[in-house]
């Protein structure tokens, strides 16, 4: 197969591992994410993310497991092979203070070996909205426009099928927040594998196909909405007019029905094991016995609760 061939995984771990001395940074993790894929790495502080991204970067060396980049395996022969498919925004954005925005991103441009440099700066400083601010320098910029610095030097490599993000909005406000995920938002539009890494679930529910929750090791992957499936029955919340009268008899022999309560408002909260099931058994029920229904949904778990619930209990990793 041709190095680089777009068929396979656009980023795939293997039992991936590294220590710095006694200290385990990150430890057998694995995973495959597809092309065009928006895939969120979260952790908490110390978690061995900023580690994986530098690694899968060719930065540092793993010291255990394999990986692909862009359909390449992750040798020292294939380095420089792997540094023209991708591209990194890094934890601090690493620009030259005394140099303008446009300096900057040309001194990167150089660095890179890119071809028709100043058509590609122009085109980034466009595309993160600073063309007005190319002749500031760095130095005097906001942290969210040095960040949207940042993400312009990662976009300059235009070629790039695999872009990696690490915590591109950490300490930004809301709106620059905001601006950082359209920008990411874009990139999915244009086919682009994002890998990035947060710390915000928020951030990860919004924006991402699937996500990893790492702590040292991987604890789950999947999409959003898998994981709280994994992580907790669904709940049907159903609202009536007035108390049923038998809710016994009318709940108990529902098919996918686990158990049910009801709550000191007068809600009723049934714990089903498949909505797809459960939910049109209660509704048909429901009418069948004449009850004023106000409402029947599925309450919804957030990603913090699974995070919570499968980070929470660790150890702190170490900062
Ligand atoms: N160059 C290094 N030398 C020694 N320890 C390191 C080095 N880089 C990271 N670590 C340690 O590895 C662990 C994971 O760090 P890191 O990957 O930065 O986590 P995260 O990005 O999830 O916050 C931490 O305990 C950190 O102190
Ligand atoms: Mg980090």
């Amino acid at each position: 197969m041709a190095l680089g061939q777009k068929s396979g995984p656009a980023l795939a771990a293997y039992g991936l591992g590294k220590r710095f001395g006694d200290r385990v940074a990150c430890e057998d993790v694995s995973f495959e994410i597809g092309y065009g894929e928006v895939f969120g790495f979260l952790g908490p502080n110390g978690a061995g993310k900023t580690t994986t991204v530098r690694t899968l970067s060719t930065l540092i060396a793993p010291t255990s497991g394999s990986a692909t980049v862009a359909g390449i395996p992750l040798t020292p022969e294939n380095h420089t092979e792997i540094r023209q498919r991708i591209s990194v925004m890094p934890e601090s954005p690493g620009l030259y203070p005394r140099l303008t925005v446009a300096e900057n991103l040309e001194c990167f441009a150089g660095l890179y070996a890119l071809a028709n440099p100043r058509q590609r700066v122009d085109r980034v400083l466009a595309a993160v909205d600073l063309a007005d601010r190319a002749d500031d320098p760095c130095g005097k910029l906001s942290k969210g426009l040095r960040q949207r610095v940042s993400l312009a030097r990662a976009l300059l490599n235009e070629d790039a099928d695999v872009v990696f993000l690490d915590e591109p909005t950490s300490g930004l406000d809301p709106l620059a927040s905001r601006e950082v995920h359209d920008l990411i938002d874009g990139l999915r539009q244009r086919g682009v594998t994002v890998f990035l890494t947060t710390h915000r679930l928020d951030e990860a529910e919004r924006l991402c196909d699937r996500v990893a929750l790492l702590n040292t090791r991987l604890r789950a992957v999947g999409r959003p909405d898998e994981l709280r499936q994994l992580m907790f029955a669904s709940t049907l919340t159903v609202r009536t007019l007035a108390p049923l009268a038998e809710p016994g008899p009318l709940f108990g022999g529902l098919p996918a029905l686990e158990s049910w309560r009801v709550d000191a408002d007068g809600t009723y909260q049934l714990s089903v094991s498949d909505v797809n099931i459960a939910a049109p058994a209660v509704t048909r029920a429901l009418a069948a016995s004449g009850a004023d229904v106000l409402s029947i949904g599925e309450s919804q778990h957030s990603l913090e609760d699974v995070y919570v619930q499968l980070i929470g209990d660790d150890e702190r990793a170490d900062e």
